[in-house]
């Protein structure tokens, strides 16, 4: 019997030691310990005991079931220990690691540009102001000099709403709705939104945003309008730059031009940026039609006004080298965070 009792815990001591996982360790202990377990079928078999051995071999089966009991403990704490250390292992922080950055935004291309826009005109004593993106027929087209069956209108492909509801296609419209107002002097810029019906590629897009500027004074000249735009360009460009107008057509201004800016990547000399010319084309400008300012009941022989107009995308894609104008849209974080 004792050699028995003595097997038994040798098995189970072994079965302990070679055990490598906790759930192992509860096996064993229903083996050797549970209600059928090897230890217990002894206790049961007692009857075959003489009667007299019968303390002896109870006190040996205690002491065995002692011993187990507590290698399965020692076990148990043993993988228990090793699991918090391989936590605590895992779970180490470094603090000599140099901190990961927070991740923080950017300010779009066109934002940068545009609030760099409004920074220069309002600095010469203009006001910001908005227009209505949804316009009527009249305040895009029929009010700027362009009525039903002007070419002009062919050339905006225009989204329309019904027949005298549309997209703008133009922040020029926005010149009207100030000078409606009746107020002159007039000192404002209004940048924003304007839709036409394009393919988007490269240089196109079906929605995009202008700025559009206008003046109304008395004795206003092309020469306020050749100094404001000369001073704007040095602003956004830089100091060396030089401002070139070219005779143009806007059917709401007259006499119409477009300024071009010395090339600021090669001073003018011509290359790649410049498509060898030298001269970049930024903006349409002009002296506001004297047609404009009466039907929206100014008075032309007393006001005189000069207005332009300048592409948003433009100027962004200009100032910062950007050769694709579909990266301003796609609002792609790799992208967007160089600026
Ligand atoms: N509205 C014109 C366009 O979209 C740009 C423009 C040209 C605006 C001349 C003006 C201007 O105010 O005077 O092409």
């Amino acid at each position: 019997m004792k050699e028995k009792l003595q097997k038994i815990m040798d098995d189970a001591l072994e079965q302990i030691n070679g055990s490598k996982e906790l759930d192992k360790l509860n096996e064993i202990r229903v083996s050797f310990l549970g209600k059928k377990g090897e230890l217990t079928s002894i206790l049961k078999s007692m009857k075959e005991v003489a009667p007299e051995d019968r303390p002896k071999v109870g006190q040996l089966v205690n002491e065995a079931r002692a011993v187990i009991e507590e290698k399965l403990e020692e076990k148990k704490q043993a993988f228990a220990k090793a699991i918090r250390e391989e936590k605590m292992k895992a779970e180490t922080i470094d603090v000599t690691l140099p901190a990961k950055k927070p991740m923080v935004g950017h300010r779009h291309p066109n934002t940068i540009a545009l609030e760099e826009i409004e920074r220069i005109f309002v600095g010469m004593g203009y006001e910001v102001v908005e227009g209505p993106e949804v316009e009527y027929d009249y305040y895009n087209f029929e009010a700027l000099n362009i009525p039903a069956n002007h070419p002009a209108k062919d050339e905006q492909d225009t989204f329309y709403i019904n027949s005298d509801i549309l997209l703008r296609t133009q922040t020029s419209s926005t010149q009207i709705h100030e000078m409606e107002k009746g107020k002159v002097p007039i000192r404002m810029i209004a940048p924003g939104r304007v839709y036409r019906s394009d393919e988007v590629d490269a240089t196109h897009s079906p929605s995009f945003h202008q700025v559009e500027g206008l003046v109304i004074d008395k004795n206003v000249t092309f020469a306020d309008l050749k100094g404001t735009l000369a001073e704007f360009a040095k602003e956004i460009f830089g100091p060396e730059t030089k401002v070139k107008f070219r005779p143009h057509h806007f059917p709401f201004t007259e006499p119409s031009a477009e300024m071009d800016v010395s090339c600021f990547k090669c001073g003018g000399k011509g290359c790649r940026f410049c498509k060898g010319s030298g001269w970049i084309e930024i903006l349409g400008c002009g002296m506001v039609h004297p047609h404009v300012l009466e039907m929206s009941k100014i008075d032309p022989e007393e006001y005189v006004g000069f207005a332009f107009g300048v592409g948003l995308e433009r100027i962004a894609l200009l100032k910062y080298e950007i050769d694709d104008m579909r990266l301003l849209y796609e609002n792609d974080t790799r992208f967007l965070k160089q600026f």
